[in-house]
């Protein structure tokens, strides 16, 4: 079976789990754990400290696919496409087809409803597999991130969206930052899979920036919970590398030619 019909299939059955990877060693072990690897444009900001993922560029994308691909076994591949590479149906189709080219993702994840869907519906027509996202919409947020769904005005447009976004053939949508109660009812409205960030136990699965979740990146983000702190792990070794270089015990005669 196809791997986006296996992630589909897992609605009502068993929870998905998506994680982040941006480079070929953390993708190797984000692939033994979960079903879609995405390739974030969070690396953005987690990677090169930039105020707003708008500043990350396709080149940047595709190189760290390129290397996230060589990690990966068995998960379902995604890729984010980055700002202003959609803008237009036409953009988006030559876009995607180069990420898919270069980097042989599986998928392309694009941010929003109504306003791009002319997009979406033109990336399946012509056999792109899309994965929706609605919610905090991180690349077109001006201003502080807030949640999302807590106006009737919000709500009716979330529903709205995901509405669309299933007819249109995305084969998945991330929810971010949507209020329980909102992402609760997406979930149950729709066929298709959510994917949560921020967004309750409710949606079919969950999604988080490995990065955050190992401590590798400092976030105080409310929906990060970290798992354990790989830093302290790193700091020993390097600590003790640096300790075995100034007392010259490293390299012995084992380590040298
Ligand atoms: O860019 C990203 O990593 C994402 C996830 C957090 C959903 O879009």
């Amino acid at each position: 079976m196809n791997k986006i019909r296996q992630i589909i299939r897992k609605k009502n059955k068993s929870k998905i789990v998506c994680l982040t990877a941006y480079s070929k060693n953390i993708a190797e072990e984000t692939d033994k754990y979960a079903d879609i690897v995405l390739v974030g444009d969070s690396l953005g900001s987690v990677l090169y400290n930039y105020s707003t993922t708008r500043k990350v560029s396709l080149s940047e994308m595709i190189n760290h696919s390129k290397s996230v691909r060589l990690g990966i076994k068995k998960s379902l591949m995604v890729v984010d496409m980055p700002f202003k590479t959609y803008s237009t149906k036409n953009l988006a189709l030559k876009n995607a087809r180069k990420i898919i080219k270069e980097t042989k993702c599986d998928a392309v994840k694009l941010e929003g409803g109504k306003k791009i869907i002319n997009q979406i519906k033109f990336l399946i027509k012509n056999k792109i597999p899309v994965m929706g996202h609605l919610g905090l919409l991180p690349q077109t947020t001006k201003g502080k991130f807030k949640s999302k769904g807590k106006t009737s005005r919000e709500i009716n447009q979330l529903k709205n969206d995901a509405s669309l976004l299933q007819k249109s053939g995305v084969f998945a949508i991330v929810l971010e930052c949507i209020k329980e109660n909102v992402a609760k009812q997406i979930t149950k409205d729709l066929k298709i899979p959510t994917i949560g960030i921020g967004s309750s136990v409710y949606c079919d699965g969950q999604v988080l920036v490995t990065d955050d979740l190992i401590g590798l990146n400092k976030s105080n983000i409310r929906f990060v919970k970290r798992y354990i702190d790989v830093k302290k792990y790193i700091n020993t070794g390097l600590k003790r590398f640096a300790l075995e270089v100034r007392s010259k015990k490293y390299p012995t005669k084992k380590y040298s030619y």
